[in-house]
């Protein structure tokens, strides 16, 4: 039987995290995040960490091989074997290069894009809460039930120092300058599902799980 991939790309807060959450609780997969993953090096001041934590204020890419090494280590994980749900990479050529180094025989990669338009983004991204478990809230679309506590730990959530506007801007022309090779890849191989994200995040849910299905048969 085939391994499916499924590569979620899209701006700086069109839903990625969102709707690779919610199909992974749908499929019982794990979802790669590489931001989470670099988040949690942030957090415990890892070396790592300490290396990415300049790129990431500033909205930049963190090196290639950084990000590789960290996503090949999750990849060889035994729960990967069914399938895997990306969010966040590959973000550009070279490293969708590499992933298809890594594909096995019978793997079939996918990628979906979720389109949100610029001025919807900075709305989205300044009423983004997160928590250290992991959890993502927004203060008008996604509301935790007790304003300003995590509803799954119990925590105070923050606003990510990256959703500053002036670092959205950069994060945003960072995605337009990488993800064109991506889309291309997808779109020349039939292999790109694309989905309008400004619809309400359970619409986009049931949207995309319909297409998934489809490839599970
Ligand atoms: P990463 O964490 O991947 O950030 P990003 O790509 O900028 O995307 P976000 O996490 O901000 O947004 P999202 O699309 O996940 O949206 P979300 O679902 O949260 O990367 C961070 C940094 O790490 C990068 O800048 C880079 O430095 C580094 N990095 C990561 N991967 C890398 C790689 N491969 N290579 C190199 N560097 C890398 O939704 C946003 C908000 O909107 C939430 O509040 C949510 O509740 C709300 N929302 C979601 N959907 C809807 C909807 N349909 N309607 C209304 N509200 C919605
Ligand atoms: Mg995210």
């Amino acid at each position: 039987m085939s391994r499916l991939l499924l590569i979620f790309i899209g701006a700086p807060g069109s839903g990625k995290g969102t709707q690779s959450d919610l199909l992974a609780e749908k499929l019982a997969w794990p979802v790669i995040s590489t931001g989470e993953l670099l988040r949690w090096h942030l957090h415990h001041q890892t070396d790592l960490g300490k290396q990415a934590k300049k790129y990431m204020d500033a909205g930049k890419l963190v090196p290639d091989k950084v990000v590789e090494d960290l996503v090949a280590h999750r990849l060889a994980k035994p729960d990967t074997k069914h399938g895997v749900i990306f969010d966040g990479f590959p973000r550009d050529a070279k490293q969708l290069a590499k992933l298809l180094t890594w594909l096995k025989k019978n793997d079939q990669l996918y990628i979906i894009e979720i389109k949100v338009p610029d001025k919807e983004i900075i709305n989205r991204l300044v009423g983004r809460r997160v928590c250290d478990c992991g959890a993502s809230y927004h203060l008008v679309y996604k509301p935790s039930r007790k304003a300003g506590i995590c509803d799954l730990c119990g925590k105070a959530l923050y606003l990510r120092e990256d959703d500053r506007p002036k670092v959205i801007r950069d994060r945003l022309k960072a995605y337009k300058n990488t993800a064109k090779p991506l889309l291309t890849y997808g779109a020349e191989n039939a292999k790109l599902l694309a989905f309008d994200g400004k619809q309400p995040i359970k619409v986009i849910k049931a949207e995309i799980w319909q297409a998934i299905k489809k490839l599970l048969k």
